[in-house]
């Protein structure tokens, strides 16, 4: 198939890219470059092996999409490209409505001209919000807490809407858990710009000396250690999940949503813990007051993925940090001043 990636760019966009790559499928990446880099591209080519079509572009430009989606007769989007920080989405909202819900609305305008009806769509755990019971299955009510989340809840609106009033329009929905680790080859990976939102970027500066400590974000939530439990998924086990998904589209019709995840709730004592085996280095931590808006555990029931995609993330918690470290060490070798200026 030919299949359009926006946001192929980023960090699960361009693992994605390499096992569409690898499957057999021609791809063409379409971003803006507003949170990724030139560079990846090259990396990218240089894992699979073949030059690899790009066009640099916005979601919001319709025209500049349906002329991609003519050009390369796109049979199928995987959308990834969004903005998708939580707590920048709660001081800019504008930004991100229009980014991510007018971004799709532009996107679903060029498909619906060109007559492209399949798309996978990249929500998140998210927009469950905080968890009512768990494992989280697709059922769990949808109460998003914050902005992004809101944005993620209105797009999967409007798509199971298009799947209503359009027969052949087929989306997949999937919600990813948190995607963490990196390429095999060390090559592609998540490279945050400024200072890490995230657990495993920030322990992963950690490790390589660039920051002095981690700050756990609370010790006394009811959870095992007290801190955060999450369901931490290698972003190559999430990628094949695309891979799956498009041959879910091929024999399905209308919305049909899929959680991503191991099933497995990790705490941030046990992170710190696989990821100093990792990388053979300290991870120096204090205790610090809860982050406003976290939740104590989150984790998925994978079941229906595991059962109707036929996908199950299998790669262990040691190979998401070994696999981190590897990049994190090539991006200071690359950039040996400063590891998040790519
Ligand atoms: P990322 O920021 O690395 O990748 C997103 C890509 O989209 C970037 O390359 C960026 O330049 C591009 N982009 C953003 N706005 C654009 C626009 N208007 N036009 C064109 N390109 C644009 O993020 P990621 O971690 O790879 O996430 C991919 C998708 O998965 C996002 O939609 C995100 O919300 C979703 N998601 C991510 C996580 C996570 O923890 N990483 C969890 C759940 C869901
Ligand atoms: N944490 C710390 N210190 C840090 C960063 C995080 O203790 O410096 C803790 C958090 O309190 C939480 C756990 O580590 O318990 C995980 O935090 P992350 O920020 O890595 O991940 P979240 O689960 O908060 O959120 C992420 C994305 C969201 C996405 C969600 C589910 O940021 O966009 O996963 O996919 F919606």
């Amino acid at each position: 198939m030919n299949i359009l990636l926006t946001g192929g760019a980023g960090y699960i966009g361009s693992h994605t890219a390499v096992v569409l790559v690898q499957a057999g499928h021609k791809i063409v990446i379409y971003d803006n470059f507003c949170n990724s880099s030139k560079p990846t591209i090259d990396n990218l080519e240089s894992v699979v092996k073949q030059k690899v079509s790009v066009v640099e572009g916005d979601i919001r430009n319709t025209s500049l999409l349906a002329q991609t989606l003519k050009q390369f007769s796109i049979d199928a989007v995987i959308h990834f490209a969004g903005l998708k920080a939580v707590g920048e989405s709660v001081q800019e909202p504008l930004n991100y409505y229009e980014n991510n819900v007018q971004g799709t609305l532009s996107l679903l305008r060029a498909m619906n001209e060109l007559c492209v009806k399949n798309i996978v769509f990249s929500s998140s755990a998210t927009v469950y919000g905080d968890p009512q019971y768990l494992p989280i299955d697709e059922a769990h009510p949808l109460a998003p807490t914050n902005p992004y989340g809101r944005t993620k809840l209105h797009i999967e609106q409007i798509l199971e809407d298009q799947t209503k009033a359009d027969i052949d329009f087929k989306v997949v929905n999937l919600r990813y858990f948190n995607p963490v680790g990196a390429h095999a080859s060390g090559l592609l990976g998540e490279n945050p710009k400024g200072t890490p939102n995230n657990l495993t970027p920030f322990i992963a500066r950690v490790a390589s000396g660039d920051l002095q400590e981690l700050n756990i974000f609370g010790n006394d939530y009811p959870t095992e250690d007290g801190t955060g439990v999450r369901d931490y998924i290698h972003v190559e086990d999430l990628a094949d999940g695309h891979v799956a998904a498009l041959n879910f589209l091929s024999h399905t019709v209308g919305f049909e949503t899929f959680n991503l995840g191991t099933g497995n709730g990790c705490s941030v004592l046990q992170m710190i813990v696989a990821y100093k085996k990792a990388s053979g280095k300290k991870i120096p931590y204090r205790i610090v007051s809860k982050r406003p808006g976290d939740i104590a555990s989150c984790y998925a029931a994978p079941t229906k993925a595991n059962q109707i995609l036929k996908w199950k993330a299998g790669r262990t918690l040691q190979e998401m940090c070994e696999s981190s470290w590897a990049f994190q060490q090539y991006l200071k070798n690359s950039h040996p001043v400063s590891a998040n200026t790519q």
